[in-house]
């Protein structure tokens, strides 16, 4: 079939994209539902800065690539073999898909699943399908998900089927930024209730984070970021104390307020310089979680002597660390009874046709997160 899809053919392309243009609406062509396959079509498909880091080039793909990794949407048709899902369950997208068998899913890690992040890299996916193209040329899946555009063909495994009365614009937010923020906060975070926690970067998956740490019952939370207005956001979402990241007593600053530190800091910038903060704002025996993901050629020094004289920890967490297909409804069904206000995270809706300047927004920082609706 035709679809319309927002397609990324160049990297690095100069902002404002709004006259640059980088993703080019386009009419391609979809390919049916192969063996544990599922054709969907898109509800809502937000615009996160892992999006951005392909445009802006900091995490190069293979190209053409049609982009978008965080949605909600319906079961269309399914492929042979699938026989769990029906045309007309909703379901969200997970942008790591799971094989159920390697290593890490055997472990109950399926953000790590190997064959999974093989078929990211490679653009097509996990059963090794490329099911996009454009006048017979193949176009490349992003994430195994690709879902700004109508309708998208993936793996079984790249879906978590969710409750029929669940918002589907929210349902969107939790395929990407509740998984990764608030999985962070649940999953690795150390978080507790009546403990102190800090996020570093309060973008849409920052600030899920820290929503998950007032869900969690975190008495002292933190808020670090380099603009005022996401600190004023923070604010309003329950943060209790707020830093400006550049100023130059930022560090001294939290350790007073929070008498040498939080229990546990959580960096969602993307930026080596933002996960040296939260480093340093991380108490003697605390942990903190990197969840950014900075250009892959960041590096960032620290003393291996405060790891062991202070029994630190240090850890990435990809995908929230947990397991999406338990988290998802878990975070829905917080959301459902008021826990979990991620509907205020979406501070704008918009038509494929006005992807380009959705991504000017994320990019300056005048947007939290912001949905292409269909
Ligand atoms: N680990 C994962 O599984 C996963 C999943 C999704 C997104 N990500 C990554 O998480 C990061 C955040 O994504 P997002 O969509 O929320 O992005 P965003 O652009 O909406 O938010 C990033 C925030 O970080 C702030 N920031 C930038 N540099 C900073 C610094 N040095 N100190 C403090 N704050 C700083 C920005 O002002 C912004 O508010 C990105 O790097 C993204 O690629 C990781
Ligand atoms: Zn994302
Ligand atoms: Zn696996």
């Amino acid at each position: 079939m035709k679809i319309k899809a927002a397609v990324l053919n160049e990297m690095s392309l100069p902002a404002p994209y709004v006259s640059s243009k980088p993703l080019k609406i386009e009419e391609i062509d979809l390919e049916g539902p192969g063996p544990g396959e599922v054709l969907i079509r898109v509800v809502a498909a937000g615009l996160c800065h892992s999006d951005l880091s392909v445009i802006n080039g900091d995490r190069p793909r293979p190209l053409p690539m049609a982009l978008g990794h965080e949605a909600s949407a319906v079961v269309e048709e399914v492929g042979p073999f699938v026989d769990d899902l029906r045309p007309g369950d909703p379901v969200v997208s997970v942008f790591v898909p799971s094989c159920g068998h390697c290593g890490p899913c055997s472990e109950g890690r399926p953000a790590l699943c190997e064959p999974g992040a093989a078929h990211n890299g490679l653009g097509d996916l996990l059963t090794g399908a490329r099911r996009l193209s454009r006048d017979g040329k193949p176009v490349n899946h992003h994430l195994g998900v690709s879902c700004f555009a109508e309708y998208a063909v993936v793996s079984r495994r790249s879906l978590v089927p969710i409750d029929k009365e669940a918002p589907l614009s929210i349902a969107a937010l939790m395929g990407c930024a509740v998984l990764t923020g608030a999985g962070a906060v649940f999953n690795g975070g150390d978080v507790r209730p009546g403990g102190s926690v800090a996020v570093v970067g309060l973008g849409g998956v920052g600030l899920a984070a820290l929503l998950g740490a007032v869900a969690a019952g975190a008495e002292t939370i933190v808020a670090v970021d380099r603009l005022d207005s996401k600190l004023d956001a923070a604010s309003a979402l329950g943060a209790t104390l707020v830093f400006r990241a550049d100023d130059p007593d930022v560090v001294a600053k939290v350790k007073e307020a929070t008498r040498g530190g939080v229990e546990s800091a959580l960096e969602f910038a993307g930026a080596a310089k933002a996960l040296e903060l939260a480093y340093s704002i991380t108490r003697r025996g605390g942990v903190t979680v990197s969840a950014g993901l900075p250009h892959p050629d960041a590096t960032f020094a620290l003393h291996p002597v405060s790891l062991v004289a202070e029994e630190r920890t240090l850890k990435g967490s990809y995908l929230g660390s947990g397991v999406p297909s338990r988290d998802i409804p878990r975070f829905l069904a917080l959301n459902r009874r008021g826990k979990l206000p991620v509907e205020k995270l979406l501070t704008h809706r918009m038509p494929l046709e006005a992807i380009n300047e959705g991504f000017d927004r994320l990019a300056d920082g005048t947007a939290i997160r912001q949905i292409v609706e269909f």
